[in-house]
């Protein structure tokens, strides 16, 4: 990739490139997000769960050993994704509160979540000052592991919250039935598109991903005619963003 524009309103360490339709950033979204102009009308963003080890010396395993279950793929590893239940909640009511600051009134908060950091990441809604107003489902349908004895892990979630008193006109449904197709995946654990343009038709004409991977949410954002700002912390999930968004 040939662009290393850097963007003159942030630190030297975040790196900016233009595409038609979207800002993208790469770097921390601690450092990242204070420097944005802000006035959006959604966060819609899937962050790192820090879920697939429940001791010090599983979560610090690669991503690829935790959540792929066919570990050839060439997908890389991603980051920010060994922190403990404390830090964990710690860091999301941390960048929620940025990404507060940033909001329009009204604006919707949507950040995905697994089972079982679901409690620890309703906390982060409320602390960082949103309002929680309900868990939507993502049903994976068949795309799921299977889990003898038990259950198949068949769902996700997201938590939504809004910046005071909603400002949207949209009804949305809170339970999405999409099947991943591995083929379309260009992240070890990206969203499928359709499941992305169904929550972006709930938001208003601006969105922000902080932790933005592959770009599927600013896919389904330019897509729908909306303006996406980005923020990714690993270069090569950064690159494929960019490529992916100025290819789409
Ligand atoms: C679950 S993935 C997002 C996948 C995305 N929804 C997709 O469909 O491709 C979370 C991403 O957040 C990135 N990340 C982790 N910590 C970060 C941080 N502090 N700032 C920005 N990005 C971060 C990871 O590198 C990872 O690519």
């Amino acid at each position: 990739m040939e662009v290393q524009q850097q963007h003159p309103k942030l630190f030297n360490n975040v790196r900016y490139v233009g595409v038609p339709g979207a800002d993208l950033y790469q770097g921390d979204c601690l450092a990242a997000i204070p420097q944005l102009a802000g006035g959006f009308d959604a966060v819609v963003t899937d962050p790192p769960y820090s879920s697939g080890g429940q001791s010090k010396g599983s979560r610090a395993a690669s991503t690829g050993a935790k959540y792929l279950n066919n570990c050839s793929s060439d997908l890389p590893d991603f980051a920010g994704d060994s922190k403990d239940q404390r830090s964990y909640l710690h860091w999301s009511a941390l960048w929620m509160a940025l990404c507060y600051d940033k909001l329009n009134p009204g604006g919707l908060m949507i950040v995905f979540s697994d089972w079982r950091q679901l409690p620890v990441t309703s906390d982060a809604l409320q602390a960082a000052g949103f309002t929680w107003r309900g868990t939507g489902v993502w049903d994976k349908a068949g795309s799921a592991r299977p889990y003898r004895g038990g259950f198949r892990a068949q769902t996700e979630f997201f938590l939504w919250g809004s910046k005071g008193p909603l400002a949207g006109v949209t009804y949305s449904p809170g339970l999405f039935r999409v099947q991943q197709k591995p083929s379309e995946k260009l992240h070890q654990v990206g969203k499928p598109l359709a499941l992305m343009d169904s929550l972006v038709a709930a938001c208003g004409p601006s969105i922000l991903d902080p932790f933005m991977g592959s770009a599927t949410t600013g896919m389904a954002a330019l897509q729908a005619g909306k303006k996406f700002t980005g923020i990714e912390l690993s270069a090569r999930y950064f690159d494929v963003s960019v490529e992916r968004l100025r290819n789409r």
